[in-house]
């Protein structure tokens, strides 16, 4: 029986974990916008402007809080103006990227917003440095943002739309270190400054724009983007400075370092699973290390750290599309998924904001569709019962007992990961166990404040294999959970193996 005992005081507060850590990313990759968002408004499949209402109900019950697109590797090849108009007047191209497919752009900007008001979420949009330009990115937010008499708004009017929109969130390309342009970060780091100089607040609109930063343990493209903002002596002030306000990075997980064979989703040893979750944990390390290259040249934090590009990247399906990324959701996916938001939460004074990839029927998925069926996935259920750390104080976890660790041929691991915060006078405690074999006890002693368990559950399963399909959709789905009870001021939650377990507690 591995055991984490740990003290939190629940009167001292930490960082706050903002709500966009649990944001969300659709691309124009295989299925995610085509048939998993968007089915147009004379399909069978129950629709609003063209948006099925199942996926929106589902991702809105999950408290969405922003969605990036139209890309990754897609934005930089996106040119926003094939997409508004008339639809059978759009131009199509073709998605190099995902497929080699025609898109015909039915799927633009007005539908995009109008998804993100369905969905209550803060558009996140990645303009094209790849192969765009700097007027195309500026007149794209003038057509989103302005009101007025400016062509742009004259032409979003035209279109449709009288009211400007409201976007907060702007990425300046995607992964320019590869698919977005194969830039050194020298030249990206130039780039980012002149194209974020045209991303101009129009009217009430004010944009955070987001650099697009390194990949994976890339340290020196962060450290240069950070040079070019920091001045001698002063600290920074993120929103003076070349006009961008945070830097994102990717990072996925894979079992092997096999781009060709990046495993079965389903079909996976326990070799595997232990790789995993080896990879996995580098999330750790990785967002520690840009964190500390950012603290050297901004240490009061002025500039966000966003992670637009996290989850696990398996051997798509069997019989499908290579190109589409479909992938099947396990348990094993779940605990990849509780890991990372214990790892994002604790340096949420510098991550501002993290997006899964993706969100329908693409990578780590929350929805998986068929036809005009939907599955929730596992993956979607920590969303889920992790909701109540939106915009909550988090409390750290002060752990005075040995890492409960797995070691073997494929590395070391902890296997047991909490997270407490709290907000609105209830707390919320999130715990994952990784052990595949073994139940594990955690035991918090809580502090600073009365407290009573409200509800407590837990999402396990016979296997670290299993999964949800349309035929068994309710076979990995949070249940009631005896594990947990108070004994004096130690909350003790008895785990299962490999599971996620979430305790609320009113606090008085
Ligand atoms: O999410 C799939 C792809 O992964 C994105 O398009 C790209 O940014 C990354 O390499």
């Amino acid at each position: 029986m591995t055991r984490l005992d740990g003290v939190v005081d629940l009167d001292v507060s930490g960082a706050t974990i903002s709500r966009h850590l649990y944001g969300h990313f659709a691309e124009h990759l295989g299925r995610c916008i085509y048939e998993g968002f968007w089915v147009g408004e004379d399909s069978d499949i129950q629709n609003t402007s063209g948006v099925r209402d199942d996926v929106v109900q589902a991702l809105k019950d999950i408290s969405i809080p922003n969605l990036r697109w139209p890309g990754g590797c897609f934005a930089d090849e996106y040119h926003w103006m094939n997409g508004v108009g008339p639809r059978e007047e759009r131009p199509s191209m073709v998605n190099t990227h995902w497929g080699d497919v025609v898109e015909d752009n039915s799927f633009g900007t007005h539908e995009f917003m109008r998804l993100c008001e369905l969905l209550g979420a803060d558009p996140y949009v990645s303009g094209n440095v790849g192969s765009g330009t700097v007027a195309e990115m500026s007149d794209w937010i003038e057509y989103l943002t302005r009101s007025g008499d400016a062509p742009m708004s004259r032409l979003r009017r035209e279109h449709g739309r009288s009211d400007p929109w409201t976007v907060p969130f702007w990425g300046i390309g995607n992964e320019n270190w590869g698919c977005g342009g194969n830039m050194t970060a020298e030249q990206y780091t130039q780039l980012a400054a002149q194209f974020a100089t045209y991303c101009r607040n129009h009217d009430g609109n004010e944009l955070y724009r987001i650099a697009a930063g390194p990949s994976k343990d890339d340290y020196h493209w962060t450290e240069t983007l950070m040079k070019s903002i920091s001045s001698l002596g002063g600290p920074v002030t993120a929103r003076k400075h070349n006009g961008w306000q945070a830097l994102s990075f990717h990072y996925y997980t894979h079992a092997s370092d096999d781009w060709q064979h990046k495993g079965s989703a389903t079909e996976f040893t326990a070799a595997e699973y232990h790789e995993t979750m080896v990879r996995a944990w580098r999330i750790d390390e990785i967002v520690r290390g840009h964190v500390r290259v950012m603290d050297a040249y901004d240490p009061e934090a002025a500039v966000g750290l966003v992670c637009d590009e996290w989850g696990t990247w398996w051997d798509v399906e069997p019989g499908t599309n290579p190109g589409f990324l479909f992938q099947q959701n396990t348990l094993r996916d779940a605990l990849v998924a509780g890991l990372h938001f214990d790892v994002f939460h604790e340096n949420a004074r510098r991550l501002v904001m993290a997006n899964i990839a993706q969100t329908v029927n693409v990578l780590q998925a929350m929805v998986l569709t068929d036809g005009a069926r939907m599955v929730l996935t596992p993956t979607y259920h920590v969303f889920a019962m992790n909701a109540g750390h939106q915009d909550a104080t988090s409390h750290a976890v002060q752990v005075t007992s040995a890492d409960a660790a797995y070691e073997g041929e494929q590395g070391s691991y902890r296997t047991l990961t909490t997270t407490v915060s709290s907000k609105d006078g209830s707390a919320l405690v999130s715990l994952t166990n990784l052990d595949v074999e073994g139940p594990a006890t955690v035991r918090l002693d809580l502090r600073g404040r009365n407290w009573e368990i409200s509800r407590a559950r837990v999402l396990a399963g016979a296997t670290v294999q299993a999964h949800n399909t349309v035929d068994a959709p309710d076979a990995v789905a949070p249940a009631s959970f005896d594990g947990a009870r108070r004994d004096g001021d130690t909350l003790v939650v008895d785990l299962p193996p490999h599971s996620f377990a979430t305790v609320e507690l009113t606090l008085s």
